[in-house]
């Protein structure tokens, strides 16, 4: 059944903001490299690899739809940060920001009882609190570790740890 064309709008700008969310990362990930924390930047790329595939699940669910995919323009990132807490915190604020965007798609997917959609939708929604629960705990060990020089280093070591996305997401 052919989707509702303003669904179909919604669907395209919520995969342009996936396709930002990943640039933005990926922008973090570069940011952490000149600023000595490889681990970090390890985490982001993975990070960014994950929104690819968010962005992706919706491109390939518009196409087994039969709707066309209209890809937008992506802008350049922000680039200069504080310290890795302040990085994480324009993480959380971003997430939050997508986690709106996937409720309100969520909310049209519904007004327009579009039932697959829903359906490709509940898994943004979980998506969501797992990564929004997974930044906090981020942010309240960097918050533990304050300026120390050799807990940040071992904090970095485990970041690095995170292993790459699964093509399935
Ligand atoms: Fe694809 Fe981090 O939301």
């Amino acid at each position: 059944m052919a989707m509702n064309q303003q669904l179909v709008d919604a669907f395209n700008a919520q995969i342009q903001a996936e396709f930002q969310s990943a640039y933005v990362y990926l922008g973090m990930a570069a940011w952490f490299t000149e600023n000595n924390l490889p681990g970090f930047a390890q985490w982001m790329r993975v990070q960014w690899e994950e929104e690819t595939q968010h962005a992706m699940k919706l491109f390939d669910f518009l196409h087994n739809r039969g709707e066309r995919v209209m890809l937008r323009p992506l802008s350049a990132p922000g680039g200069t940060y504080t310290s890795a807490l302040d990085v994480f915190e324009h993480v959380h604020q971003h997430e939050q920001s997508i986690t709106s965007s996937i409720n309100a798609l969520y909310e049209h997917a519904l007004n327009t009882k579009d039932l697959p959609s829903q359906i490709v939708l509940q898994w943004f929604i979980n998506e969501q609190v797992e990564e929004e629960a997974l930044v906090i705990e981020i942010i309240e060990r960097l918050k533990l570790v304050g300026s120390d020089g050799p807990s940040i280093y071992l904090l970095d070591r485990q970041m690095a740890t995170r292993p790459s996305a699964p093509q399935e997401a």
